[in-house]
């Protein structure tokens, strides 16, 4: 059979991965950079880049930044410190599945927030803040993992708003704030908050590469204190080399350009999946895209995407059943990553789907 047409990873495929760029930027930090890439840091990690990507930030102290393996873990430790068994939780939904992973783990009582067409709907957290006080509100406001919606302007600073009235932190997970295929970044709801209230995290895994495992987080300067101290006590600094690298990077203007051209691919393989989507599984009803990696589909009601899963990978083609985003349900959507799908390839990964749809209603064993 033809090789497997693989749309599960949110990650991009090898071809668009800056590996010269980032082979000359690191020859360029082991030069210029060479004793603090080499040497043990502190929690925060590298302070030149904590202060570059305060000043990417607009307004913010370096203080309050600082720089993780990869956004995920700043998210891990956030949880850590702020969430204890019985914690009540906000999550959208569908929503990130590790975010869910982590949040179980820590046994929190997680509220499930549905997602409109522009993001979290903000008029269910009021009702779900009407029934009882909410501690955190995790929102992944750009180009959402799963779902593909972006949180409109006024929803931001609604939430934004929401947190200081009723007091609860709002973790904005943004790793794909740099990718809209049009236009420029929308605001965030760290740079719209003036209540102390947002905890933001963002990563060089879509604009570098996931490899690199960079990510930072900023907050009020005393809870970023609190959680470098508890970074340097498990394992005493993150990575400086890579750290080093991206730097390097960033200074260079090599980011910026990378960022231009993976959104030029990004929407092309978006474009192109979803002109067959339209043309090969017309009962498919999903929200398009304006940047980022994910686009989230819903089949006609009764079709279990699992099954459909099952038979789709007979036929060599693979994505995420719904229900791993979910709280409950799902059963009849699924998530597919355009990231590691040329356009060229789309169109035949979705008309194997098609045919696993067909085969799967026809009754025929997966
Ligand atoms: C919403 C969201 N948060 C966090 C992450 C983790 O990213 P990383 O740890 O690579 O920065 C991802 C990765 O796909 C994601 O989609």
């Amino acid at each position: 059979m033809a090789d497997t047409i693989s749309f599960a990873r949110g990650a991009p495929s090898t071809d668009i991965l800056p590996h010269e760029q980032v082979r000359e930027a690191a020859q360029r930090a082991l030069t210029d950079d060479w004793q603090t890439a080499l040497s043990y840091g502190v929690g925060i990690g590298h302070p030149g880049l904590c202060k570059w990507v305060a000043e990417r930030h607009g307004d913010v102290d370096p203080a309050q930044v600082m720089i993780t393996n990869g956004s995920l873990e700043a998210g891990a430790l956030l949880f850590a410190h702020l969430v204890k068994p019985g914690t009540r939780v906000a999550v959208e939904q569908p929503t990130y599945d590790r975010t869910l992973l982590l949040l179980q783990q820590l046994g929190a009582e997680l509220v499930p927030i549905p997602l409109e067409a522009d993001g979290l709907d903000v008029g269910a957290l009021e009702g779900a803040l009407s029934e009882g006080p909410i501690e955190f509100v995790h929102v992944i406001p750009n180009a959402h993992n799963p779902a593909g919606c972006t949180l409109s302007v006024e929803k931001r600073r609604r939430l934004v708003q929401l947190a200081a009235e009723h007091d609860f932190w709002v973790f904005e997970d943004d790793p794909y704030r740099e990718l809209p295929f049009e236009g420029e970044p929308l605001e965030t709801m760290l740079s719209l908050d003036g209540a102390g209230k947002v905890l933001h995290a963002s990563s060089f895994s879509k604009t570098v590469s996931p490899g690199v495992r960079v990510g930072y987080l900023i907050g009020p300067a005393e809870e970023v204190a609190k959680l470098s101290k508890r970074a340097n006590e498990l394992y005493i600094s993150p990575n400086m080399l890579a750290e080093s690298i991206v730097l390097e990077l960033c200074t260079s203007g090599v980011l910026d350009q990378n960022i231009a051209f993976v959104k030029g691919e990004l929407k092309a393989r978006c474009e192109a999946l979803v002109e067959a989507l339209r043309e090969k599984i017309p009962e498919a009803v999903f929200v398009v895209p304006q940047g980022g990696y994910f686009l989230w589909l819903d089949l006609a009601e009764g079709t279990d995407t699992k099954s459909l899963l099952a038979e789709s990978k007979g036929e060599g083609v693979s994505f995420v059943a719904g229900p791993d985003f979910m709280i409950d349900g799902g059963e009849n959507s699924l998530r597919l990553s355009f990231a590691p799908v040329p356009a060229d390839v789309a169109g035949e990964g979705v008309a194997r789907i098609a045919t696993a749809l067909d085969k799967l209603r026809a009754g025929s064993p997966a």
